[in-house]
């Protein structure tokens, strides 16, 4: 009887710890071993982060992950969702990290934890080249398209008021590119997204858009993980000091960045 009082008491104590910590659960380093695999998810419409090259995941973030895995002696297995749904992914345990260009912002940081920086990025203005926008302030009344969930979309939805340039009205899509579609087509004056995958969208449809010169933001990409998993925070921070140093990481960026 005493027993099971006592377990019962063990168990209570720990979901309350679960619950306390904003009810994170993540596997350990060691758990992560133990089963050969290190799960990834991300977004795969962010060139040259991600995308699917045939059928393949590839880019940046996968290259990165990849030496991860390979630190931690396992393979990687990677997964494809929606960008808004990657936050979650990581909280119900369905991914041990995110690698998805994702900037480390104090709001994330509420749910998620985040590597060191791995790369500075910021957000860009995609325009028609025959566009009268020439600069952040003529976004005022004009309809902006943006990627859902992501920076883009916080700045010109505006919530906080913090934003330096405001905007007529959002249109959010789940994927850059139909939003750059829809630019081309004339249905929106304007895409907001990341300043490199701007640059291979805008790349591949030279004599239709262009990008802007002036930035909105500055931003930093990290690896987010469970809230509370420091020591795979640690481990992820070892492998990208080691490539920074290495000079690998540079040597993996601009392999995908002036590969044109
Ligand atoms: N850096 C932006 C953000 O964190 C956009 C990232 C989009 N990434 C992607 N894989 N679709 O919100």
């Amino acid at each position: 009887m005493k027993k099971i009082a006592k377990i019962a008491a063990f168990a209570m104590a720990a979901l309350m710890a679960v619950s306390a910590a904003g009810c994170s659960s993540y596997r350990s380093v060691s758990d992560i071993q133990n089963s050969g695999k290190l799960l990834m998810s991300t977004n795969a419409e962010f060139e040259p982060f991600e995308y699917k090259d045939g059928g393949e995941v590839v880019g940046i973030d996968i290259e990165i992950s990849q030496k991860i895995a390979e630190s931690l002696g396992v393979e990687l297995e990677v997964t494809d969702i929606a960008f808004d749904s990657l936050i979650s992914a990581l909280q119900s345990g369905k991914a041990d990290i995110v690698a998805a260009g994702m900037t480390a912002d104090d709001e994330r940081r509420k749910s998620v934890d985040f590597s060191d920086p791995y790369f500075n990025a910021s957000q860009a203005i995609i325009v028609a080249v025959d566009s009268e926008i020439a600069g952040p302030e003529d976004l005022a009344g004009k309809t902006v398209g943006v990627q859902l969930g992501t920076t883009g979309d916080q700045y010109c939805t505006n919530e906080d008021g913090e934003s330096e340039y405001t905007v007529g009205e959002v249109r959010r899509y789940n994927k850059g590119m139909e939003a750059v579609s829809d630019l081309m087509a004339g249905r929106i004056d304007a895409v907001v997204i990341d300043n490199f995958p701007a640059e291979k969208l805008v790349a591949n449809n030279p004599d239709a858009i262009k990008v802007l010169d002036t930035a909105l933001t500055e931003e930093e990409y990290a690896i987010a993980i469970s809230k509370g998993n420091t020591e795979l925070v640690e481990k992820v921070n070892a492998v990208l000091a080691e490539m920074q140093e290495s000079g690998e990481l540079d040597e993996i960026v601009s392999k995908y960045i002036d590969a044109e």
